[in-house]
């Protein structure tokens, strides 16, 4: 694997390999990478050349009571698991090399749509970072394929809605969502629960999975459901950002005829902010 620390070099080397007619295919992270990030790299590389993965902790994203400072960097051992995945190119820029001319004259990418419900209710701005920053690493990258994981829904639907609207040539895919033994989302930010919150965070996955399965015999009162999942969660000890029953495409609140259906949640531990969510097709 060869790892970059500067947009030049990277560059010189993605137009090299795109003259040879190579597809190259990307994968943004934040780092501290888990078997989630692995499979999509995995999939990344069964339908391109070369394979990008991203290491960048953005700023830009997280608020200033948020924890960007202390987002666990664990470089070395990111390295050695994307040289066993097969990852052909790391790049690893520092917050010069993004944002030269720092963050606050920094122009930005903004999806006005999607972004101030769910996630970007509770992170203002977030939204605003991620898309920012993700057109700034496509513009550099340019690949033809980035491969997105399902477990940050919102995430995948903005970037998508700007692809759309910046008329990006990108292909973007999704990935499923890769759980732990007991159902729980891998996530970076797992490290943040405490063992004693550990077995009882899988109450987030199962007042989603009760909501879907109401949905599937018949029951529309959405509302209802998602204040009966809420108290299921709070009677586990924790606290509920958001339990929302949403219309897959646009995450309006989901209408009575909707035939596609995501049901998105976030929940507080002590120290963590854990999110999930649950499709339903056809329903
Ligand atoms: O999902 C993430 O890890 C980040 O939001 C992303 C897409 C790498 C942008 O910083």
């Amino acid at each position: 694997m060869k790892v970059f620390h500067s947009v030049r070099a990277l560059r010189a080397d993605l137009n090299r390999d795109r003259l040879k007619g190579s597809r190259v295919g990307f994968v943004p992270t934040m780092g501290n990478l888990h078997d989630g990030h692995l499979a999509l790299l995995k999939q990344a590389k069964q339908t391109n050349d070369i394979v990008v993965c991203s290491i960048f902790v953005n700023a830009l994203q997280f608020s200033l009571n948020e924890d960007w400072d202390k987002y666990p960097r664990t470089y070395q051992s990111d390295c050695e698991k994307l040289r066993e995945t097969g990852c052909d190119y790391l790049f690893h820029p520092d917050d010069i090399e993004m944002y030269p001319n720092g963050l606050d004259t920094q122009s930005r990418v903004i999806c006005p749509t999607m972004t101030d419900v769910l996630c970007g209710a509770s992170r203002p701005g977030h939204f605003e970072g991620v898309t920012t920053v993700v057109s700034k690493l496509f513009n550099i990258v340019q690949p033809d394929e980035a491969i997105f994981g399902i477990k940050d829904y919102q995430q995948l639907a903005v970037i998508r809605r700007m692809v759309e609207d910046l008329c990006m040539p990108i292909q973007v895919t999704s990935a499923p969502i890769h759980r732990e033994a007991d159902g729980l989302a891998m996530s970076s930010r797992n490290r943040y629960i405490t063992d004693e919150e550990r077995p009882k965070v899988i109450v987030l996955k199962d007042a989603l999975d009760w909501i879907a399965s109401q949905i599937k015999i018949g029951n529309r009162n959405f509302s209802e459901l998602e204040k009966a999942a809420a108290e299921q969660v709070e009677a586990a000890g924790f606290n509920v950002d958001y339990l929302t029953c949403s219309n897959s495409k646009t995450l309006d609140l989901a209408a009575n005829d909707d035939s596609e259906i995501t049901i998105l949640g976030a929940i507080f531990t002590e120290s963590a902010r854990l999110i999930d969510n649950v499709s339903l097709s056809g329903s």
